[in-house]
């Protein structure tokens, strides 16, 4: 049924979580066996709250994580999307997470909500750096602020241009597919509402119950995903 949707669709647009991205070897954050928020409350460690008060536990974090996206990199899934986005079969992608794994598949038209671990920036003076700082455990901009991965941490609004992209797409979708998100945060669970509101079939991959499953027109919970893309893509 996916299948044909897809091939019928005329406006394709593909929603991603930290589902997308196990399969490359990363860890989500809501999966009951190996997520992030189980072993760490992201109010205290993901929030502009830990970055000024906690900061040592803050930069442990995040320079494990970019350890992570530097270690790992897309799975075969996220090529299917980049080769689907080069033939037309989707328009673009909106995505939650943070790895630069589509960019890195070859994507391009991609909405990143959440913005990137790839990059770093000063708190104090907005000086940007590639996240390889954390790597070589340079944890200070020259002017002397603290320099922090550019994602939304909670507490922060996200980017406005990715915000604006997402929205424009969205309101375009005919078919809108999420692929492994719990879509229990916001406002980035907005996005799929406002696809089946605007007449798109919604389409839900994802291994745990959502939220949203009850206004998608397909769930899909017995697949992982770079196995159904794979599939998908013969
Ligand atoms: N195939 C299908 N589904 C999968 C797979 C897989 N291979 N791996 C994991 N999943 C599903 C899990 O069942 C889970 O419900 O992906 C979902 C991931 O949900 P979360 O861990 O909550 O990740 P996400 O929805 O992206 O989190 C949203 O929360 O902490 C913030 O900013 C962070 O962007 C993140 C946001």
């Amino acid at each position: 049924m996916l299948e044909k949707w897809i091939a019928e669709s005329r406006y394709t647009v593909v929603f991603t979580g930290a589902g997308m991205s196990t399969e490359s070897g990363l860890p989500d954050f809501r999966s009951s066996n190996q997520g992030l928020w189980r072993k760490k409350d992201p109010a205290k460690i993901a929030s502009t709250e830990a970055l000024n008060n906690n900061v040592e536990e803050f930069i442990a974090f995040y320079r494990e994580r970019v350890l992570g996206v530097k270690e790992y990199g897309p799975h075969k899934g996220h090529e299917v999307l980049a080769n689907w986005e080069e033939s037309g079969k989707i328009k673009s992608i909106i995505t939650q997470n943070v790895d630069g794994f589509h960019q890195l598949a070859g994507s391009k038209r991609i909405a990143e909500l959440h913005g990137t671990l790839q990059k770093l920036h000063c708190e104090n003076c907005g000086r940007e750096y590639d996240s390889s700082s954390y790597v070589k455990e340079a944890f200070y901009c020259e002017c002397g602020g603290v320099l922090r991965p550019s994602i939304v941490l909670f507490g922060e609004s996200l980017p406005q241009d990715a915000f604006t992209f997402a929205l424009e797409e969205t309101e375009k979708a005919d078919l809108f597919i999420v692929l492994g998100s719990s879509l229990t945060v916001t406002p980035a669970n907005q996005f799929p509402m406002l696809a089946k509101e605007s007449g798109a079939k919604l389409v839900i991959v994802n291994q745990d119950d959502t939220p949203l499953d009850h206004y998608a027109d397909l769930v899909i919970q017995d697949r992982k995903i770079g196995e159904l893309l794979r599939d998908l893509d013969n």
